[in-house]
């Protein structure tokens, strides 16, 4: 099935074709792959929300390896590199992680649909090190697995410590209904300790199918129909308590734009910490 390609240094497998995806006139984007995402919504908008000392307080015990991260949806990587230096506590921006006495040792495996953001992103990366990017459909199952299971063994683990998944959670939803989302989020449960989520409000589902609507395109106008609507913070939480083996750890406040960012334990990986 796969081919393989390099990794950080490491053969992988092939796990998508890889392909650059439109952004429509307007700067209206389908996958919400939008190239100047982190201009309107700031990294440091999320960030400044988390204690910087998080990870200690999550993981207090000591690792033998480094605590691994998932990034689904990481756009060009502005806000991957931004959730590395804060909580793997690199106050100076320049330090990097194996020259640092102090702090988490942290991995990232990031990734993103759209291929050309990928490409950028690997190219402004200031922690190749640590930082890896891949191009990946997170709804496609067998390259999921491939990519991800491929990065796990490196590190002789199973699931990562911590996934993210920020303001992703929307597009799924549009592009591939309810079932999608709850697909996403039992997925995503099954794959780390610990997920940190900020949902898109019900009001930014309306605002993008009006978006496309305005370019006489039609992709979104089944959101009406959609029956996971509403208060989207609140419906996700539920999703992941009741049927997902998670429980709500806290919720780390509201970003200016008015979305929740909620951070998620897995009951079922509590014997991993
Ligand atoms: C609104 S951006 C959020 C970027 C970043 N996480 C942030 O919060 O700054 C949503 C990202 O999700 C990506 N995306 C959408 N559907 C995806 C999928 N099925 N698999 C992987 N990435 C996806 C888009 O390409 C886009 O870069």
């Amino acid at each position: 099935q796969g081919y393989p390609f390099e990794l950080n240094g490491m053969y992988c497998c092939k796990t998508h074709g890889g392909a650059e995806l439109p952004v429509l006139p307007g700067g209206a984007a389908p996958f919400g792959n939008f190239p100047d995402y982190s201009r309107f919504h700031p990294p440091e908008g999320r960030v400044r929300l988390l204690p910087a000392a998080l990870l200690s307080e999550l993981f207090p015990n000591p690792r033998t390896g480094p605590l691994l991260g998932l990034d689904v949806g990481c756009n060009s990587g502005e806000l991957s590199i931004a959730l590395y230096r804060h909580l793997s506590e690199l106050q100076e921006s320049k330090i990097s992680p194996e020259h640092s006495m102090a702090g988490k040792d942290l991995r990232l495996l990031c990734c993103d649909i759209d291929a050309g953001l990928i490409e950028r992103a690997k190219q402004c990366s200031p922690f190749p090190g640590s930082i890896s990017y891949a191009t990946l459909d997170i709804m496609d199952s067998s390259a999921r697995e491939a990519l991800l299971s491929c990065y796990l063994s490196r590190f002789g683990r199973s699931t990562f410590d911590i996934c993210f998944c920020m303001s992703v959670t929307m597009w799924i939803h549009l592009n591939h209904g309810d079932s999608g989302l709850v697909k996403l989020l039992s997925c995503l449960a099954s794959k780390c300790i610990y997920l940190l989520i900020e949902p898109q409000p019900w009001k930014c589902y309306r605002a993008a199918a009006r978006r496309l609507r305005k370019l006489g395109r039609s992709d979104f106008d089944h959101f009406r129909s959609l029956t996971i609507n509403g208060n989207m913070a609140e419906k996700i939480t539920q999703i992941l308590t009741e049927d997902c083996a998670m429980e709500l750890v806290c919720c780390f406040g509201s970003t200016s734009w008015d979305r929740n960012i909620l951070l998620f334990k897995s009951k079922a990986a509590q014997h991993l910490l």
